[in-house]
């Protein structure tokens, strides 16, 4: 498996990972913005659930293989799991840090596609790295 194979699947592991976390924060967020944070944290995992498929087919298009399993998943991942303590601040920032931390992750990511001469690998993770940077926005200013 090359470098960028590599990359790739902890981004695979990533997202399987915030999937759950995002259902998590979903289903056990309280208090008086539940409605608006329930229907976000959706928003996100239905997102999340897409660019997951995308990453690990991309790998798959490239002729490498995609992590399929929760182990996998949890041993490859750089982000954590939900503590299942979190207040609602805390799930906000939380998802900020992780969906900084993979943006942050991805700039990297890129440099590995381009030595190839990849472009579609290189499309692939701008785009997300455009949509994770409207989040971590939206997000912070939700916290102001
Ligand atoms: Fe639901």
């Amino acid at each position: 498996m090359n470098k960028l194979e590599q990359f790739l699947n902890k981004e695979v592991a990533n997202f399987a990972v915030l999937y759950t976390k995002l259902h998590n924060f979903h289903w056990y967020v309280k208090g008086p913005l539940f409605f608006q944070l329930h229907a976000k944290f959706e928003e996100l995992y239905d997102e999340v659930t897409e660019v997951y498929d995308a990453f690990a087919e991309r790998i798959l298009m490239i002729g490498g293989k995609s992590v399929a399993t929760l182990k996998g998943n949890l041993e490859l991942a750089s982000i954590a799991e939900a503590t299942g303590l979190e207040t609602k601040e805390d799930m906000i920032k939380s998802v900020i840090h992780d969906f900084k931390h993979i943006d942050l992750e991805l700039k990297e990511g890129i440099k590995l596609a381009e030595d190839l001469e990849d472009d579609v690998t290189v499309d692939l993770m701008t785009t997300t790295r455009a949509s994770l940077q409207k989040h971590i926005w939206m997000l912070s200013e939700l916290l102001k």
